[in-house]
């Protein structure tokens, strides 16, 4: 078999076009490796919707038989740490973005068109919470209305009486598993155009003729490729063993109007500004997140010395990383709190 006649036929000789050396490492790999978790975490979330049943009177047992059937438990653990490790491995992603500097021009576009991916994201993983229809899962989407109605009519559709031709749980799961999907993958495929379309950025402090030098050495896409390869079978090793290993719990069936549950993970950061000022801290809180990550860009556009430049970076990063540690721990030792004054 003639295996360069075979690449040119297939179209497959295109994927062996030259990468920077530094490209291929595993700093340059945690996008594609946030790219397989979500992958893995889509593929089982397609065979797991053919055990879930999206009404509020039989989604909980729907997750309660899953939970206890031998294979089904194994598929929803699968679900489940895909999608946390995904997250994970988006956070060190998006860290290595930072503090490379690949926000600076004339990637800035591609930062932002990530930022759309991290939002979409962040609702994928919230409504993926309310599905369970469990204690915790209901004090999500109590939360979520309730941040929707400081929204005035914007935040109307997100309320129970929008419509009364079907309940909020089945209106969440079809935003989980379709119009949310559609999304992502719609941003996704203009985060990974621009990445192909600048190239991957140089590393800081690198000049143009270093970097030049580095891009005409043997290092190519398809290279790359097997190295998220072998990493991306390391993943699946680990999350089929913590799947197999800690299963993901359950709590009790939903009961209104109380509040016992801590958001999941991700929402950690949010919950000291809701303890100190209630709902719209939760609204607060994002918006604090958001314009942080934005400096970035910013920085990136106004300082012109790179010097300078990753100095100030450097300085945002460790306050934002003390800050974030700081917010995760106060919401792990706090007790949880009512937010919604009546109960
Ligand atoms: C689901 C979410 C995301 C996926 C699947 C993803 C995927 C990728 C991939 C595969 C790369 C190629 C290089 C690498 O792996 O490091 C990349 C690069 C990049 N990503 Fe993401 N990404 C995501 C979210 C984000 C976010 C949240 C940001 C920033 C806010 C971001 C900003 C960038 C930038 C600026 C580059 C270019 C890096 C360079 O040229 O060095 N991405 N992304």
């Amino acid at each position: 078999m003639d295996f360069e006649k075979l690449k040119k036929a297939t179209g497959l000789s295109a994927l062996y076009y030259h990468v920077p050396r530094h490209a291929n490492t595993i700093w340059y790999s945690l996008g594609g490796l946030t790219l397989f978790c979500f992958i893995m975490a889509m593929g089982s979330g397609i065979l797991m919707s053919q055990f879930y049943s999206p009404s509020p009177s039989t989604a909980y047992a729907s997750v309660k038989y899953i939970s206890s059937t031998p294979g089904l438990q194994l598929l929803r653990g699968f679900h489940f740490w895909s999608a946390n490790l995904g997250f994970l491995m988006l956070i060190i992603h998006m860290l290595r973005v930072i503090i490379t500097g690949a926000f600076r021009p004339p990637r800035t576009i591609t930062y932002f068109v990530g930022l759309g991916l991290l939002m979409v994201i962040f609702m994928i993983y919230f409504t993926g919470t309310v599905l369970r229809w469990d204690q915790e899962g209901y004090e999500a989407i109590t939360h979520f209305m309730a941040v929707n109605k400081l929204l005035g009519p914007i935040g109307a559709i997100f309320q129970e009486d929008f419509t009364l031709s079907t309940s909020m749980l089945s209106r969440v799961f079809a935003l989980h598993t379709s119009a949310l999907q559609i999304i992502f993958i719609a941003i996704l495929v203009s985060h990974i155009f621009y990445i192909k379309y600048f190239g991957i950025s140089p590393k800081p402090y690198q000049t143009e003729e270093e970097y030049q030098v580095s891009l005409d050495g043997k290092t190519t896409f398809m290279g790359h490729a097997k190295l998220l390869g072998m990493l991306s079978a390391g993943m699946f090793i680990i999350i089929f063993g913590l799947a197999a290993f800690f299963p993901p719990g359950l709590f009790h069936a939903a009961k209104p109007g109380i509040e016992v549950t801590k958001p999941a993970w991700p929402f950690w950061l949010l919950v000291p500004f809701e303890n100190l000022i209630g709902i719209a801290g939760i609204l607060f809180g994002s918006v604090i997140v958001g314009a942080y990550l934005l400096v970035f860009p910013v920085l990136g556009l106004v300082i012109r010395g790179e010097k300078t430049l990753f100095r100030t970076v450097y300085a945002i990063v460790s306050v934002g990383l003390i800050v974030w540690f700081a917010l995760m721990i106060i919401t792990y030792i706090s007790p949880v709190q009512s937010h919604f004054g009546s109960h």
